[in-house]
This record gives structure tokens, C-alpha cells and sequence, in this order.
């Protein structure tokens, strides 16, 4: 019986029975991930109308200006998760300390780190924005987490996802089981199972940068965009296009239904120290995703999943999508350097 039409959490509950052992706990985290991410799509939507859009008066850890929406989201995601005690903790890219549960609450066995609002600057000309979430284990034994303890490769993530806020909401999730990507069906309140087993597609010629930054890149990005550039005329077997949409989000669900390859590559800016996207928060759980998709995802040296990261709001440079063009671009990092 094919899967499509079930909720996104009878799907979970399913799923969660394959894991022996598994306390529903899981379950319970994705029940309010999905509440949070469906008030927040409500709050994206009518922004305009309820006076939300436009930038708040502060900056975040990063030195970016806030929106109103960056800060109002992140209440959403905290309010929603910190008092069914399914977390030990919690990390988002708007708060510089990690986030600890309330006093008197209890507290679980998962850890989640969370970029409320991605894609922000694009609030205020009506493009996807969206919701991106990352669950890891809190360390047995411990009750009042550090940051050391978020301090894990992605390749321990249990979950993660994404949720754009688009012409339609969407939610992608994986367990490491797949991709499976569920629909928003705002009559009855629930996100349906619409896009199973999602595979990024092999033969693909769209590329995603900001063309904006090519003075600042090394040699081998300049090499692999020049050529795409050049298409037929430069040694490529074809020619390509190119989307930047500046929502993360967009651009990797663009990559998982049809293909192509997203870049933030290293670059020399004094405004981006090492990268400009967040390991925790963005790239590591879009490197799970675009993993489990059958797709490829690096810095150009180093696979993202396996990067220990060195503080909750490090920033690294991402290259992901399409297994051979991700390919490409390290080989050429190894060989022009
Ligand atoms: P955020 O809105 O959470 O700060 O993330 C924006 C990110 C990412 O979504 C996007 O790919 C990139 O920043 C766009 O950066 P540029 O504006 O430098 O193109
Ligand atoms: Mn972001
Ligand atoms: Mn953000």
C-alpha cells in the first residue's frame, strides 16, 4: 500500500517501530517540531498583515541584523519545545548562549539545534523562507547540558529537516531512513506525506551561487563555475543554469527534486570567518538530508558530516547536491590548490 496521504506523524509512529527500544519520546519531539513550524508558517504568511514584517532594532550573535520575524520564530520554536520534556537543551542561531529548559520542567533525552527563520532578507520581497532543525542524543547521564555536549559531527544527528515556507508549506525529514517530504494541508492542520523516498536526480546542469562573491573565491570554485559558465564551449559535456534564491532552503529543495549543486564556498570577505552558512544549524542538517537523498555534500576538504564542530554558531563552507558535479568541485579542490 503506497504511503502517500499519511500524516507526518503516523508515518514517524511507524517508522519508530522498526527502532526496538524506541520510548515514543521521538515521536512526542516531532509532534511539536511540526506544531511549532505550522504556527510559524501562519505567522510568515500574515506577516504583512499583522504588522510582522521589517527588521527588529538588534543584531544576532553573527552581527546580522535581526528581523522581527527571526526574533518572533525563535519564540515559536522554544515555546513549543520546551515544556513536553522531550529536550535536555536547545541551540538557535538567534541566541548566542545555548538554551537551557526552564526550571521545574522536565527534561528529556534529545538535544535540537535550530535556524528559526532561514532565508530572513527575503521576508520582505514575499520569497520561501523557512525552518531548518537538527535533533541529537544529550550524552547518557547528563541532566544540565554544555555546549560541549552539542558538540557532536553530524553524522550523530538522529533527525533532521526543514520546513519551507513557499507557495505551499512543505516539511522534509530524515532519520537516516530516506528523504520524505510532507505537504501542509491547511484545512485540516496537518503535514501530509506527498513526496516519498525523495532522490536527488544524477544528470543535472543548475547551479546555485552568489555570483555577487566571485572575486572573493579560491581557485577551484573559480574553475568549476567558469566551466559551467562556458558550458559546451569550455570543455563541459553540456550547458547550465543558474538560480540563487538566498533561503537555503529553496535552493536545497530545488536540488532534491531536480538535482543540481547549492555553493558557500570559502570565500576571502572579512564578513564571513571560514564560511558564511552555520555548521549546526544549516549545514549539517542539510548534509544529512542531501546524504540520504543519494547526493554529496562537502566544504571542498572535508565531508560536512564528519566536521566536530568547535562551537555551537561555527560557520563552514557548504557544496552539495548532485553526486558528480559535488564530486567535481572536491577533486578540483584537491588538485588546484
Ligand atoms: P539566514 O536568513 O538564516 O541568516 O540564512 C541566510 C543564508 C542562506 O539561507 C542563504 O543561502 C544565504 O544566507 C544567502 O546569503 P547571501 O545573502 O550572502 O547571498
Ligand atoms: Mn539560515
Ligand atoms: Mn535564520
Amino acid at each position: 500500500m503506497s504511503d502517500i496521504g499519511k500524516s507526518i506523524i503516523q508515518f514517524i509512529v511507524e517508522e519508530q517501530r522498526n527502532h526496538p527500544g524506541s520510548t515514543g519520546s521521538f515521536t512526542g519531539l516531532m509532534t511539536d517540531i511540526a506544531s511549532a513550524c505550522k504556527k510559524i508558517s501562519h505567522l510568515v504568511n500574515r506577516s504583512g498583515i499583522i504588522g510582522l514584517g521589517g527588521a527588529a532594532e538588534s543584531e544576532n550573535v553573527q552581527g546580522e541584523v535581526q528581523k522581527k520575524l527571526d526574533i518572533i520564530t525563535n519564540d515559536v520554536m522554544v515555546d513549543h519545545l520546551n515544556w513536553t520534556g522531550h529536550l535536555a537543551a536547545m541551540a538557535s542561531e538567534e541566541i548566542e548562549e545555548i538554551i537551557q529548559i526552564p526550571d521545574g520542567l522536565p527534561k528529556g533525552e534529545y538535544l535540537i539545534t535550530f535556524d528559526p527563520l532561514d532565508g530572513s532578507s527575503n521576508i520582505d520581497v514575499n520569497i520561501s523562507v523557512g525552518t531548518i532543525f537538527s535533533i541529537l542524543r544529550c550524552p547518557p547521564g547528563v541532566t544540565e547540558p554544555t555546549v560541549e555536549d552539542f558538540m557532536q559531527p553530524g553524522t550523530e544527528q538522529v533527525c533532521a529537516g526543514f520546513c519551507v515556507y513557499g507557495p505551499t508549506t512543505m516539511m522534509i525529514l530524515t532519520t537516516g531512513q530516506g528523504v520524505n517530504g510532507f505537504t501542509l494541508d491547511r484545512d485540516v492542520g496537518e503535514f501530509i506525506l506527498t513526496h516519498p523516498k525523495m532522490t536527488i536526480p544524477e544528470e543535472t546542469a543548475e547551479f546555485a551561487i552568489n555570483m555577487s562573491n566571485q572575486r572573493f573565491w579560491e581557485p577551484p570554485v573559480q574553475r568549476y563555475i567558469d566551466e559551467c559558465m562556458k558550458g559546451v564551449d569550455g570543455g563541459r559535456e553540456k550547458n547550465f543554469n543558474m538560480r540563487w534564491v538566498a533561503s537555503m532552503v529553496a535552493e536545497v529543495y530545488r536540488v532534491l527534486t531536480r538535482g543540481g549543486i547549492f555553493m558557500y564556498p570559502l570565500d576571502t570577505k572579512p564578513s564571513t570567518d571560514g564560511g558564511k552558512l552555520r555548521l549546526m544549524y544549516e549545514a549539517s542538517p542539510m548534509s544529512f538530508i542531501v546524504e540520504q537523498a543519494g547526493g554529496m555534500s562537502s566544504t571542498g576538504r572535508e565531508r560536512i558530516m564528519e566536521i566536530k564542530p568547535d562551537g555551537v554558531h561555527q560557520r563552514v563552507p557548504v557544496i552539495l547536491g548532485s553526486k558528480k558535479e559535488v564530486e567535481r568541485v572536491v577533486f578540483y579542490h584537491q588538485n588546484d590548490a
